[in-house]
């Protein structure tokens, strides 16, 4: 099976090149991306796929649920490359409904360290039980549950001393929240998107 992947890619640079017969001396040159994306690592929500981007067009960070931790260096290493090197002009947080790590913070046993990673999620649950409490059925619970989610990783994105430090200098950078649809393949803008440093402290 793994030679099935090494064939594939075989036929994939060969079809680029015959498109193209510069494709990978111009990519392999210059990396500028607009975008960066923070997703799940779930495999049915690959960035590239999925909004149409070729390869150099989005810059990518993934990890379960899509979480922004104030201590990921992991995470907070792309994002300040991103911001200060390449230059972003967006960063999209997207996470999706039936997101396993929305599911598995709300389930009561343990799972193992994940549970700790997934800790953000229960305290936003937490703060939005009421909102929770008047969704009936579990689907829908945990699909308003990814959402929140969502919305609270984009305020935590723009609260780093990386974006904060990054509009100060009046860096034109935004970051936006989206949700994408296993079912129908589609994403959502959550609107909830943070153009600046006023646009956040208003927030407040
Ligand atoms: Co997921």
């Amino acid at each position: 099976m793994l030679d099935d992947l090494l064939e594939n890619n075989r036929h994939w640079s060969e079809e680029r090149k015959r498109a193209n017969p510069h494709y990978f001396e111009h990519l392999s040159r210059l990396q500028k991306p607009q975008y960066l994306w923070i997703g799940c690592s779930d495999s049915r929500v690959p960035a590239n796929t999925i909004t149409g981007l070729e390869p150099g067009e989005v810059f990518v960070h993934r990890n379960v649920a899509n979480m922004v931790h104030p201590s990921d260096l992991n995470l907070l290493s792309v994002l300040e490359y991103a911001v200060e090197v390449l230059e972003v002009s967006h960063v999209i947080v997207c996470g999706h409904y039936g997101c396993g790590g929305i599911h598995a913070s709300q389930e009561d046993h343990r799972h193992g360290i994940v549970d700790h990673w997934l800790q953000p999620i229960r305290d936003v649950a937490e703060r939005n039980k009421d909102q929770l409490a008047h969704t009936t059925d579990q689907p829908s619970k945990l699909d308003l549950l990814c959402e929140l989610n969502v919305r609270a990783q984009v305020e935590r994105l723009a609260g780093t001393p990386i974006l904060q430090t990054a509009w100060k200098r009046g860096r034109r950078v935004r970051v936006h929240g989206w949700v994408y649809g296993l079912r129908d393949g589609l994403i959502s803008d959550l609107h909830c998107s943070v153009p600046d440093l006023r646009s956040f402290a208003e927030r407040k």
